[in-house]
């Protein structure tokens, strides 16, 4: 369990982030300028290049939403090298300084209510037939995934638009945990065991079966930010290591941060784990039942270093997994992303899927030098362009503002400082880890927002953005956060 955070340390992280990026703005303000003067002197050659694309395909028009998390600048800014128009949309109310409607990739900014439901599909309609869009590129959170897929039906189907995501009806299969591990498990794939369980008491009448393995427990139908961290594995066990049964009663009836009820129910999973496990993570774009570009990542449940080992055996195997998967499912064709998490257990070589995310995934990012290919892909420009997969070498990406305070800060800051500032402000290579895992708690070698020819998403990110969400936690919301996630532009709130 981790400790709480209380409102003043809320108040004083936020106040002490607030002036990083007050303090370090002139730094980004030279890198800006720099990269300025770079790209001045390359303009000539630019303005031609853009001309040419310009004169070719004339300005077909892309929407891309979810425009606050850094795989959609990216995307936008591969659609835009493509020749695409872009308009970005994020949500109302926390959406509109995000550091992406700063891209020069960008044409159009617009919003759209947020927290889902049918005014944001409707608003996403709208959006589409005003801008005149014929190409949609959902890259929005998992709050919204079912949503994007509806609207995307609503565009293809009304507007003529290609979208790339899957029919709703599959999105939906697809992102329910315990829907998915169902249709893994019937197409004959490896699966952790799992089960709905839809009150405390049927979680615990499950555990209490005989010769039950440890059980991880995760919200099965709503996003539990707190919850999808935590790895405790059930029934809990006191300190000598010994189930404890009123211990585990007492957090499934009153601990939970979602309450376990029959509106709320939770898969129990079996827990894979164990010496040497490892967890990976892909990204897939699908168009029309082929995988046109692929990534796999060593990851964690706090990724913020992306290392590419797509050509690893087990990038290779997870490759095929999905080649087999979209092969197997009988939805004809599909198109959309298939994003999916594994677990490699080494002492039996098992690669066991734990879950599908059926969107645009931040690995992405790691196709960096094939934007234009990406571009294409996604634009359905080539039919027959041949898969992508990240260059060799390519950069690892990280976030500078993460890295400065997660990973170097506590370098130069005792434990007891920042326990002080805020008690969950632990340095990351400190955790026990299997070997891999240390390259995904090293800074990468790039910043997912920088690019030479495209500064200012960059200084807006650290500079904007940022700022812009910290005021608003400090001010509005009032609440301490547990943690905060750069790529996504996610505050986790405490649960105290
Ligand atoms: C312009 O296009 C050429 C050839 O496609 C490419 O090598 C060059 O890098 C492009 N220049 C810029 C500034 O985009
Ligand atoms: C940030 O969000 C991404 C995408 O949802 C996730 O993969 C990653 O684990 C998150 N990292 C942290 C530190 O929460």
């Amino acid at each position: 369990m981790s400790p709480p955070v209380t409102s003043t340390q809320g108040v004083l992280s936020t106040s002490l982030l607030l002036c990083l990026c007050l303090l370090t703005a002139p730094l980004s303000a030279i890198a800006v300028a720099l990269a300025t003067l770079r790209t001045t002197l390359k303009e000539r050659e630019a303005e031609e290049n853009r001309s040419l694309i310009g004169d070719q395909r004339g300005r077909r028009t892309a929407l891309v939403n979810g425009g606050r998390m850094q795989k959609s600048l990216f995307v936008a800014r591969a659609l835009s090298k493509r020749g695409f128009r872009v308009v970005l949309v994020e949500e109302r109310g926390w959406g509109e300084a995000c550091s992406a409607r700063f891209s020069n990739a960008v044409s159009t900014f617009r919003t759209v209510p947020s927290g889902g439901g049918r005014s944001y599909v409707t608003a996403l309609v709208q959006v589409a037939l005003e801008e005149d869009i014929c190409l949609f590129v959902p890259c929005s959170g998992a709050g919204t995934t079912v949503e994007d897929a509806q609207a995307g039906e609503r565009m293809r189907r009304e507007l003529g638009v290609l979208a790339i995501i899957q029919d709703t009806e599959l999105v939906q299969t697809l992102h329910e945990k315990d829907l998915f591990i169902a249709l893994a498990r019937r197409l004959g794939f490896d699966t952790p065991a799992s089960t709905l369980v839809r009150s405390p008491e049927e979680a615990i009448e499950l555990l209490r079966q005989p010769g039950q393995l440890p059980m991880l427990l995760k919200a099965a139908n709503v996003l539990d930010d707190v919850g999808r961290s935590d790895m405790t594995t059930y029934p809990l066990c006191d300190a000598s290591g010994k189930v404890d049964w009123d211990l585990t009663e007492k957090k499934l009836r009153t601990g939970l941060f979602i309450p376990l009820t029959e509106k709320s129910p939770y898969v129990a999973q079996e827990f894979i784990g164990g010496e040497g496990a490892s967890e990976w993570c892909t990204h897939a774009t699908v168009i029309e039942g082929k995988i046109r570009a692929f990534v796999c990542c060593p990851s964690n449940d706090m990724l913020m270093t992306y290392v590419d080992m797509t050509e690893s055996p087990i990038g290779r195997r997870a490759l095929r997994w999905t080649q087999d998967f979209i092969e197997k499912l009988d939805s004809f064709k599909p198109t959309g992303h298939f994003s999916f998490d594994f677990i490699h257990q080494p002492e039996t070589d098992r690669l066991v899927v734990l879950e599908c995310n059926p969107r645009v995934h931040t690995a992405i990012c790691l196709l960096s030098d094939l934007a234009d290919e990406l571009g294409s892909i996604l634009g359905a420009i080539d039919a027959n362009a041949d898969m992508i997969i990240p260059a060799q070498n390519v950069a690892t990406i990280s976030w500078i503002g993460h890295d400065a305070v997660a990973r170097l800060a506590p370098s130069f800051l005792t434990a007891k400082l920042r326990h002080l500032i805020h008690p969950l402000w632990i340095c990351s290579s400190s955790l026990s880890s299997p070997p891999l895992s240390q390259l995904i708690h090293q800074p990468g070698r790039v910043d997912a927002a920088w690019d030479w020819s495209d500064p200012f998403p960059f200084f807006a990110l650290y500079h904007i953005q940022w700022p812009h969400l910290l005021l608003r936690q400090l001010l509005i919301r009032q609440r301490a956060w547990s943690r905060i996630n750069l790529s996504t532009a996610r505050i986790f709130e405490a649960s105290s």
